[in-house]
């Protein structure tokens, strides 16, 4: 999965060239309108009230601008950011002691926020709603339970699976928010901006043409113009033109929708062992080897975006369209 390029999640390296790339302003941030306009509402009203922002919970597939937007928000409000994540919280006393380190108005950007265990999630509950947290101190017959006073703080919450979250805790967000995929201009728009970031020559068309492969996400995007400017550099001039764009994304193996092998195999897995489906997703799982979760993760989402694949109660099934790029693809390949 680390090495696939259509792979939306981010690795140890790829955080430090990410993190050159990021947006820190609403400005800057590409795409995305309803959310920073809701978001710019609310931290202005915040602001004249002089309140902290409510919580935020951002959730959709990954590489669309979660972690980003956190931010984003925190540098717009000149609050303070602390971040952790869902599986990094172990126990209860970890939360208690992240919360009475804040500060009023700090931001607690909690990532992966589905995975929390449950224990920690009830002290999160009086923690977001009442800004109180309940401990106990002392062991055995002498423990007894603490009300502690926390400082006004907004956590921000990320996840890739909404559904997985408990009711109670969505309902302690005052904003919730879906990070929808990007429109091919934005796309082409947060390409140009990390070439000139990066210093990348570029010429006019090359954006456009990584722009459709890029799967709408801004991630692939910037790992597909790292990896032409490599091509770049090694066979050419360093000078991204529109042949040295075609050639590396066609090495890559990326067609021109933004698929990679494994997307196609998922495709003609359904269609050739199952008739174009349905098919469960488990079965789907089996016979691709790949995790569930990579599936409804990482590929799922795209192709339904694009109207490859549908989900119906009975399971997943390829569209029409499917075939026909499926049947495309492989006349290309074999020449037929
Ligand atoms: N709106 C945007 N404009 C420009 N670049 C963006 C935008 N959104 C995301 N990016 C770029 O895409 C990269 C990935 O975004 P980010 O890490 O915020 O995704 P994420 O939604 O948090 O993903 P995950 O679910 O894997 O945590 C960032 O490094 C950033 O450079
Ligand atoms: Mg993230």
């Amino acid at each position: 999965m680390i090495d696939r390029i259509a792979n939306t999640e981010e690795s140890e390296e790829e955080k430090v060239f990410e993190d050159t790339l990021r947006p820190n302003d609403f400005k800057s941030y590409i795409g995305q309108s309803r959310l920073k306009q809701n978001l710019k509402l609310a931290i202005a009203a915040a602001n004249k009230r002089q309140e902290p922002l409510d919580h935020v919970l951002l959730y959709g597939p990954p590489g669309l601008g979660k972690t980003t937007m956190a931010n984003v928000i925190a540098n717009e409000m000149s609050a303070q950011i602390r971040v952790t994540s869902g599986p990094a919280i172990d126990r209860a006393g970890d939360l208690a002691s992240l919360l009475t380190n804040l500060k009023d108005n700090d931001i607690l950007f909690i990532d992966e926020i589905h995975r929390l265990n449950r224990s920690v999630e009830e002290v999160l509950y009086s923690a977001m709603e009442d800004f109180k947290i309940d401990i106990i101190v002392g062991k055995g017959p002498s423990a007894r339970s603490l009300r502690l006073d926390l400082p006004k703080f907004t956590i921000i919450g990320a996840t890739t699976r909404a559904g997985a979250l408990s009711a109670p805790l969505r309902d302690r967000f005052g904003i919730i928010h879906r990070l929808e995929f990007y429109t091919p201009e934005e796309i082409e728009a947060i390409i140009r901006r990390a070439a000139k970031i990066l210093d990348v020559p570029i010429n006019k068309e090359a954006p456009s043409i990584l722009a459709n492969r890029s799967r709408l996400t801004p991630r692939i995007a910037n790992r597909l113009l790292k990896r032409v400017r490599d091509y770049a550099d090694v066979n050419g001039d360093g000078m991204i033109n529109t042949d040295i764009a075609r050639k590396a994304l066609n090495l890559l193996e990326i067609d021109e929708i933004g698929l990679d092998p494994n997307d196609r195999a998922l495709i003609a897995a359904i269609i050739d062992h199952y008739n174009g489906g349905p098919v469960g997703i488990e079965t789907l799982a089996a016979i691709t080897a790949e995790e569930r979760s990579t599936i409804e993760d990482f590929i799922e989402p795209y192709l339904m975006q694009i109207g490859l694949l549908e989900r119906t109660p009975r399971g997943r099934k390829v569209t029409p369209k499917a075939y026909k790029h499926i049947k495309g693809v492989e006349q290309l390949r074999f020449g037929q």
